[in-house]
């Protein structure tokens, strides 16, 4: 029986890999993260599944291709945090190219609404009996515009919400896809146009601190941001600066750039080192919640199905249909 090491796994990860593996393969489930001090674990594994905050840099590329394992399966579609080139022709590497787009675009559109509409602090408030709507002002979101940063899967699911709210809805994507009814404008426009602007594209060595200081000045004062997709696309003390000059009116984040060694982790009783990330989250005008956009029990099960599909294939030598290329 071929043997696969799960890292970074956490209990609801279990339910459908569980169910779906059905005892064809033996999976060892490992609660610590995939880096260079745990791959010496992978030796006398066939395969390995890892996720989004693993650090598969060239050095546990080199130890995973020579403790014998055959295949890398991301169980996540953002691929950013594995060494491709490293990896290449000598470890395939798959994905889950998507398993649930209405996830990640539901839970942008929550996060919008969320700082938009204060409900957090709304929420927190009558828990304490509170009645007060002092201060919990919002904007209407029908006929504002919208700036898609990258109109692939989730970004298109997006963009339906949006338009189901009465939002005009501009767009930016190397790749322009045809007949999805949204005008594509280059990026600075986008910038200047947008009362809320959304980013739906891969982290990739172009898009790294896409939105930066320079991004931020094109930008309409009291525009709203949105990033459920990585945290590296914004350059987070860039945006501390525009929410303290006011030019974001809010933020709503479901990543983090430095976020490797926090998300996913209950850190209450420990003290935050990283003070980009303390001042961010005690903003009243961010709202951040911990890369949860993909966490619904639809995707969980597709992410498993698709896992396990993916090393069939492998394993019988069949065509890999989600193997990822440099
Ligand atoms: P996709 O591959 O279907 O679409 C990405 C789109 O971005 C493509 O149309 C591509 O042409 C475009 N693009 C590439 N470079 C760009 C650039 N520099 N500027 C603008 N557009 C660019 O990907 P999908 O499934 O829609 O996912 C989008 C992102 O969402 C992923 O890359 C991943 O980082 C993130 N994600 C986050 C999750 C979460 O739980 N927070 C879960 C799943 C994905």
């Amino acid at each position: 029986m071929k043997r696969i090491a799960f890292f970074d796994t956490k209990p609801y990860d279990k339910i459908w890999f569980d169910e779906y593996n059905n005892g064809r393969y033996e999976i060892v489930y490992f609660e610590g993260k995939l880096n260079r001090y745990t791959v010496g674990i992978t030796a006398g594994f066939d395969g390995v599944c890892g996720f989004v905050n693993d650090d598969i840099n060239a050095d546990v590329i080199n130890s995973l291709v020579e403790n014998n394992v055959k295949i890398l399966a991301m169980r996540s579609a953002g691929y950013s945090n594995v060494d491709l080139k490293a990896a290449k022709g000598r470890l395939p590497v798959v994905r889950v190219p998507a398993y649930s787009p209405y996830a990640v675009a539901e839970h942008a559109m929550g996060l919008l609404l969320t700082v938009n509409r204060k409900l957090a602090r709304a929420v927190t408030r009558t828990r304490d009996f509170n009645f007060s709507i002092a201060g919990l002002m919002g904007v209407d979101l029908h006929g504002k515009t919208v700036g898609v940063i990258g109109t692939g899967t989730i970004g298109r699911v997006f963009i339906d919400i949006c338009k189901g709210f009465g939002m005009k809805v501009i767009a930016y994507d190397p790749y322009p896809a045809q007949n999805i009814g949204v005008d594509y404008v280059p990026l600075t426009e986008l910038f200047k146009q947008s009362d809320v602007i959304s980013l739906h594209c891969p982290l990739t060595e172009s898009s790294y601190h896409l939105l930066n200081k320079e991004a931020f000045e094109l930008m309409k004062k009291g525009v709203f941001i949105v990033n459920t997709s990585r945290g590296a696309l914004v350059d987070s003390d860039a945006l501390l600066d525009a929410l303290k000059s006011e030019k974001v009116r809010g933020a709503a984040l479901d990543v983090y750039e430095e976020e490797t060694d926090l998300f996913f982790e209950d850190m209450s009783g420990t003290i935050i080192k990283d003070d980009t990330l303390s001042l961010l989250i005690s903003n009243p005008n961010v709202v951040l919640t911990s890369h949860q956009a993909f966490l619904t029990e639809e995707a969980l099960e597709a992410i498993a199905k698709i896992t396990l599909k993916n090393f069939d294939d492998f394993f019988a030598g069949n065509p890999l249909e989600n193997e990822v290329k440099r």
